[in-house]
């Protein structure tokens, strides 16, 4: 069966975009670790479209998480793969909390690149999308999420690279990075636990796009021949070439 993976579908840009693609006739794996939550949306969504959604129990941040769930996509023919899962955190380098940023690593990158790397090595060949969500803190550093922009930058940057490697080995497959402004869902929330700075974290509160509105955003990029989507500040998608300096050495 063709399906379309899309990690942290639980809530927020996840939620919207498992809705996104089975509007267009996608069947979908979601994957996070609220099992309650992934069930209420595979029934909601398998009773609106004529898709099927397939739920997978996952925490990516532990030692193999990301291999585990990889293995379980054996069976099916994954056309899109989405790795969206992530959080942030909002404290000053020195106030943050130690445990959190070792975890938001795991996540927003260890897990990533295995899921990404492994996707690229057996469907390379393949007419399949990667689609990695970054940040505009992928491209720009804010003081209080120096930590996470860090693992957006290696998100914008690693994705792009696979883009730019599989567009000059002439590969069909395509990776593209998108990078949201402030949208709304439970990332403020998660990125203010602990102690860290209290408030609406980087940005007003009007100044937020809805989920679903990203979740449009994403479709266009996905179906654009661009490699990047940025959400600039007027709340609108730019789609760019990408942006990283990038050498072809040869060999
Ligand atoms: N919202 C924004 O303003 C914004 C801006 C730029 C980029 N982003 C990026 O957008 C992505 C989605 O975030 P969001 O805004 O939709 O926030 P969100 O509502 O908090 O969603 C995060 C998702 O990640 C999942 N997740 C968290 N920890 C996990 C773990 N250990 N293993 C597996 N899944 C895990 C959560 O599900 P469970 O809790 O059920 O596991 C949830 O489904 C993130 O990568 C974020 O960095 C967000």
């Amino acid at each position: 069966m063709k399906a379309v993976l899309i990690t942290g579908a639980s809530s927020g840009i996840g939620k919207a975009l498992s809705y996104q693609f089975a509007a267009h006739g996608h069947n979908l794996v979601i994957a996070a670790r609220r099992q309650e939550e992934l069930d209420k949306i595979k029934q909601d969504i398998e009773s609106r479209f004529s898709v099927k959604v397939i739920v997978k129990v996952s925490d990516l941040a532990i030692d193999g998480g990301a291999d585990r769930l990889y293995e379980e996509l054996r069976e099916f023919d994954i056309e899109v793969m989405i790795n969206n899962a992530g959080f942030g955190d909002f404290a000053m380098p020195w106030e943050m909390d130690l445990a959190k940023a070792q975890t938001m690593v795991d996540l927003n990158v260890r897990a990533l690149t295995t899921l990404s790397l492994r996707y690229v090595r057996d469907y390379s060949d393949t007419q399949v999308t990667l689609l990695n969500v970054a940040s505009i803190g992928g491209y720009t550093q804010f003081d209080i999420a120096v930590t996470y922009c860090a693992t957006k930058f290696y998100v914008a940057s690693f994705t792009e690279g696979l883009a730019q490697s599989l567009m000059d080995q002439g590969k069909p497959m395509r990776a593209k990075v998108l990078a949201p402004g402030p949208t709304e869902s439970e990332f403020v929330t998660h990125s203010s636990e602990k102690g860290a700075i209290e408030g609406d974290g980087l940005f007003p509160e009007n100044a937020f796009i809805t989920a679903e509105q990203l979740a449009q955003y994403a479709y266009q990029l996905f179906e654009s021949d661009q490699a990047v989507g940025i959400v600039n500040d007027e709340n609108q998608l730019e789609l760019k070439e990408p942006i990283y300096p990038y050498v072809q050495v040869p060999h």
